[in-house]
């Protein structure tokens, strides 16, 4: 089995806020990711698949197929927009980098069989690294 990781990048902007609670806590929760006006990050997104070597090509992951579904549902979608105003999926979900990739990994399972409709490869992993030092993971079999 292999794991075959491609990198992709996207610049979005967001503000850590749930309505649901007061101003004052979500500013002792978020500190400056809560400034109302928002901020932005240059996402890098590394997305991973699992699976054996096709004998035909000696490749496990026909990257090419995995760069289509990756740009129509990840890039295009979420690249120079506001996370919180422009994507459905955070109107009531903070878009902390945590349920950025949950989303990411919902958005690539959905497309997942028609882009490879065999047995494999698998989507694996889902890991994005909002700044240098924050990188966040998850096991696409982990999440709903
Ligand atoms: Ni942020």
């Amino acid at each position: 089995m292999y794991i075959v990781t491609r990198r992709y990048g996207f610049a979005a902007s967001h503000r850590l806020h749930v309505p649901s609670l007061g101003e004052e806590e979500n500013q002792q929760l978020y500190g400056k990711c809560n400034n109302p006006y928002g901020h932005g990050h240059n996402y890098v997104v590394d997305v991973s698949a699992r699976g054996p070597a096709d004998p035909r090509t000696g490749r496990a992951v026909d990257v090419a197929v995995l760069d289509d579904l990756v740009r129509r549902e990840v890039v295009a979608p979420f690249d120079h927009s506001n996370l919180n105003t422009q994507v459905d999926a955070f109107r009531d979900v903070v878009p902390t980098s945590e349920n950025l990739a949950v989303e990411i990994c919902r958005r690539l399972r959905a497309g997942w069989s028609a882009a490879f409709p065999g047995e494999w490869p698998k989507l694996y992993k889902i890991r994005i690294a909002e700044t240098d030092r924050n990188i966040f993971e998850i096991k696409a079999d982990e999440i709903e």
